[in-house]
């Protein structure tokens, strides 16, 4: 069995009460919210960041079912960028479904996100007002805007630098990551350096889980991602693996890939040039090399916690990152 399978296992009741959670809280009295709406909250997905909140409160001593519900709030705050990034990135499908602008327009897919982050703050406001929850997913939905906004901006910037790109990425993948493990973490403990500790492991997966993603979009069929194959390259978004690439291109290259990376050239030869890049400057095992570094850091980063099952756990997850296939 895979270390995935096996986490799965490991919380296998508590993943099911999240499900249920998330049906429950985002239920609709209007049949065709409803269904736009469990259109992609029931959508599949790994359940990364439900999984990271319950192993996060479980490694710091927490027994309780509030995890349940922060898990769900993380997930619903992720489904709901998922549902906006599609609008912005103009994607067709997700999780191996139709997305919402594909199915029902923009309008709808704007407003079920809309939607999704009213019921988080309902959920949240639920909890209790001095709930430091809600300064937490505040800081990380504000960041995670930030990240798209810059990324956004920084679109047609060919000189974009790795490190400039590793900032925008720790922005809108991996604040909502390490918020998961904090929030999970606030449960069962108050010590600094226990929740600083796994905050730094939720940061620093959430940067591998991205260059990953940015990876595999080159690297793995539509079937098994459950989204486009060659989106990034398609939209001609810059990213790791391509910035990576152009900082080895010689001058010709270098024009080639930006006349490739337009969006109106041909995709066959755009996707041959850019395979032919990956090859010669052996891109994936780089890119690859760079996320066990951040998965390798946010293991050590676990040395603060006693050692537990779900401190193993988390362990694992941290390589899962960086091996998944989608
Ligand atoms: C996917 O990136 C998108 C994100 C990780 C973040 C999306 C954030 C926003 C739309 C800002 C608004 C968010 C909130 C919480 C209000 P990707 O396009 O690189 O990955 P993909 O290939 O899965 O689409
Ligand atoms: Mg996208």
């Amino acid at each position: 069995m895979s270390s995935f399978k096996q986490i799965v296992e490991l919380i296998a009741d508590d993943l099911t009460a999240v499900e249920t959670k998330l049906t429950e809280q985002t239920a609709s009295e209007y049949s065709f919210v409803d269904m736009a709406v469990q259109h992609v909250v029931e959508g599949g997905g790994k359940r990364l960041r439900p999984i990271l909140v319950v192993l996060s409160a479980k490694a710091c001593g927490y027994e309780g079912n509030d995890a349940h519900t922060l898990a769900a709030v993380v997930e619903l705050i992720h489904v709901a960028s998922l549902v906006h990034d599609d609008v912005l990135d103009e994607a067709a499908i997700r999780r191996g479904r139709e997305t919402l602008q594909t199915k029902w327009g923009n309008k709808v897919a704007v407003l079920v996100g809309d939607y999704l982050h009213a019921r988080v703050l309902s959920m949240l406001v639920a909890r209790r007002a001095d709930d430091p929850a809600m300064a937490i997913l505040a800081d990380t939905t504000q960041a995670m805007c930030e990240g798209e906004v810059i990324h956004a901006y920084k679109s047609g910037d060919f000189d974009i630098s790795e490190d400039e790109y590793l900032k925008i990425i720790s922005f809108k993948t991996g604040k909502l990551i390490a918020a998961s493990c904090t929030l999970g973490a606030h449960l069962g403990t108050t010590d600094k350096q226990r929740l600083e500790a796994i905050t730094n492991y939720g940061q620093h997966i959430g940067t591998a889980f991205q260059i990953v993603d940015d990876v595999l979009d080159f690297t793995e069929d539509t079937d098994k991602l459950g989204k486009n194959a060659f989106g990034d390259l398609r939209e001609g978004k810059l990213t790791f693996p391509i910035i990576y690439a152009r900082s080895l291109c010689n001058a010709d290259e270098k024009q080639t890939l930006e006349r490739v990376l337009n969006p109106n050239t041909d995709e066959a030869a755009a996707i041959a040039f850019v395979e032919s890049l990956f090859q010669r400057y052996s891109v994936e095992a780089h890119c690859l090399k760079v996320a066990q570094g951040y998965a390798d850091h946010a293991k050590a980063a676990l040395a603060a916690l006693t050692e537990t099952p779900a401190r193993r756990a988390l362990e694992q997850l941290a390589d899962y990152v960086v091996a998944r296939e989608s």
